[in-house]
């Protein structure tokens, strides 16, 4: 998989005039003694630290199932209410977790019950063996009965896991080699403390890298976007009207695009914070009214997750907020716009896992330089980490997983339209109200 990979890109080119720029960066950033890197070149690979899922999608009593890079893992939290992510595989004899139990503090197998602490050892080993009637042999399987584990932690309302493909049954045996903090936009300047905000977790059946590009590509905004995203400034005619900086360093690349025509016109700022996060606002980050906050979640070979957070300033005043509607209308043009782009990004999956998006086929423009940017950290971060081949697999093998269900539209439509039941529901009821009161007063 890394190899096909690599092939793809190799030989786009940009635009002479989008190169310049970054050629004079890139002679400034000479490499130093002391720096391993140069600074216009990130640090992290593709195993380190992913933001997974929101903290209140993972409700304390249950399991919650999903996969990284095709390994099927599970989170749930302990009775401290501390996220836990395991390999989801039963040490005795391999069952899946799914439709097993969180009992207190311990995870029950679905299959033969095994017990299981919050550190990952198992309580009830005399009884799942048998060992007064059987197995002679105790003494040695319980030091082998013990979950296989990933470091994760809560913060800011997400859960992080520390993913490399080796599960350990000892969390402390883990090398851990980036850090999470990089990933926190409060190391950005933001200070989400002043912020409301609305959120969504959303499935597509797709390379989760082309979501990615998708999220650092300005131009399909205004061009797929243009008459849903509620904003001035995207529309299709506007799409020439913006210059690009883009500046590098070791935990993110930074695309800065501003209006050529407006003395202080700032238009987008688009940030990618490696593995898989992307931040998008306006002004800069401590005055910022919106932030819009991406994660990318590689759960197998054509299937990815994506949680968005919108991050505002803005009415904040809960009644108000409550009154208009305002969460789930947010969450409609959420829906909306991924239902937009999903067409695309499933057949450029197809049009990529065919050969086609290769060499000649695609010339990148020099408003594409993120996605180059992109492309570059990404080969060389397949070719040192190489996640696809840790738990290699194709979707015949994966189709157990397949078939779970999605989170979202278009192959599972019920959040969408449960969203839309409660906009009428609760427009009818505020229709109902003055009419109840002319009745009574009548
Ligand atoms: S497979 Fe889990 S208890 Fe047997
Ligand atoms: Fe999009």
């Amino acid at each position: 998989m890394g190899k096909e990979r690599l092939k793809q890109f190799s030989s786009l080119n940009l635009a002479d005039e989008a190169r310049r720029e970054d050629d004079v960066q890139d002679k400034n950033n000479v490499q130093t003694q002391n720096s391993p890197l140069p600074n216009n070149q990130l640090s992290g690979g593709l195993l380190g630290w992913y933001s997974v899922i929101s903290s209140k999608s993972l409700e304390k009593g249950k399991l919650y199932s999903f996969s990284m890079y095709n390994e099927p893992l599970i989170l749930y939290r302990d009775k401290d209410s501390q996220p836990k992510c395991i390999k989801d595989l039963c040490p005795h004899r391999g069952s899946s977790f799914i439709g097993g139990q969180i009992v207190g503090d311990e995870l029950i197998c679905p299959y033969h019950g095994a017990r299981y602490s919050s550190t990952g050892e198992c309580t009830n080993l005399d009884r799942i063996t048998c060992q007064h009637i059987v197995d002679s042999n105790y003494d040695n399987y319980a030091k082998k009965i013990h979950l296989y584990q990933y470091p994760a932690i809560e913060k800011n309302g997400y859960i992080y896991i520390y993913y490399n493909g080796k599960a350990n049954t000892n969390l402390n045996d883990f090398d851990i080699k980036s850090s999470v903090e990089d990933s926190y936009i409060e190391s950005y300047g933001f200070k989400t403390s002043e912020y409301e905000y609305e959120e969504v977790t959303v499935d597509f059946k797709c390379d989760w890298t082309r979501i990615i590009e998708n999220h650092l590509d300005i131009l399909h905004i205004f061009w797929v976007h243009g008459n849903t995203i509620p904003d001035k400034d995207v529309n299709r005619n506007i799409i020439t009207s913006f210059n690009q900086k883009i500046i590098r360093d070791t935990n993110q690349i930074e695309s800065k695009y501003n209006h050529k025509d407006k003395e202080k016109g700032e238009f987008i700022t688009i940030k990618f914070i490696p593995p898989g996060r992307i931040v998008i606002y306006k002004g800069s980050p401590d005055t910022a009214r919106y932030v819009q906050v991406l994660d990318h979640v590689p759960l197998a070979k054509n299937r990815a997750r994506v949680v968005v957070r919108h991050y505002r300033k803005f009415m904040k005043n809960k009644l108000l907020t409550k009154l208009i509607l305002f969460r789930q209308l947010q969450q409609r043009i959420f829906y909306k716009v991924f239902s937009e782009d999903y067409m695309i990004l499933k057949t450029q999956t197809f049009n990529q896992q065919m050969g086609y998006v290769e060499k000649d086929n695609v010339k990148l423009l020099g408003e594409d330089k993120m996605v180059q940017y992109y492309w570059d950290w990404l080969q060389n971060a397949l070719i040192n980490d190489n996640p696809w081949q840790l738990h290699p697999t194709d979707t015949h093998t994966n189709a157990v997983h397949h078939d779970m269900p999605m989170l979202y539209p278009p192959e599972n439509k019920t959040l969408s339209k449960r969203n839309d039941n409660n906009i009428l529901i609760n427009l009818i009821i505020r229709a109902l109200i003055p009419i109840g009161l002319i009745m009574l007063l009548i």
